[in-house]
């Protein structure tokens, strides 16, 4: 199928996350990552798996590299039916208040402007024990998998 992996991010975990997850996935798919600041709410597509890869920063904000499609989505009233994602948050439970707001905050964008929310968000934590890969491999399969069923396509 085909798939697009959007990254938000500030110091680069989530673009390396992104591109380790489109590796695993290319032998068996189209897959093409892109930056969330080069990304803009017209150029989503329904024929398109959306697996959206996020930090948080601030106060439980979405990082910089998102920040331009959060306002361009509230700007333009952005109509997503028919468009599938997934997500999966980058934080550190340091931040206990704002853990992993910021893909939350996504998922919330998406959400409201009438997109398709597959399978539940992920998150991983830098000061748990796992590596963000070994949450989020497994994740990327089983969200593919269930995107393959739900928007007809096989596996
Ligand atoms: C200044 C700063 C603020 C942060 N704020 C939060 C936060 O509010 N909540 C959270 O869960 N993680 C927070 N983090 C942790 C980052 O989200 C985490 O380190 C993530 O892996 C960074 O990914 P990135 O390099 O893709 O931006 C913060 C990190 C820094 C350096």
């Amino acid at each position: 199928m085909m798939i697009t992996i959007l990254y938000g991010t500030e110091t680069g975990n989530a673009e390396m996350l992104a591109e380790d997850i489109a590796a695993e996935l290319e032998a068996d798919h189209e897959v093409t990552v892109t930056n969330l600041s080069d990304f803009a709410p017209t150029d989503f597509d329904a024929g398109t798996f959306y697996l959206m890869v996020c930090s948080t920063y601030g106060d439980g904000e979405l990082p910089a590299s998102a920040q331009p499609f959060a306002e361009a989505m509230a700007a333009a009233g952005a109509q997503l039916l028919g468009v599938h994602f997934a997500a999966f948050g980058l934080g550190d439970s340091e931040y206990d208040d704002t853990f992993n707001g910021g893909s939350q905050r996504l998922v919330d964008l998406m959400v409201t402007h009438g997109a398709t929310q597959i399978g539940a968000r992920v998150i991983h934590d830098a000061s748990g024990p796992d590596m963000a890969e070994d949450l989020a491999f497994p994740w990327a399969s089983e969200v593919v998998a269930l995107a393959c069923e739900t928007m007809g396509e096989a596996a």
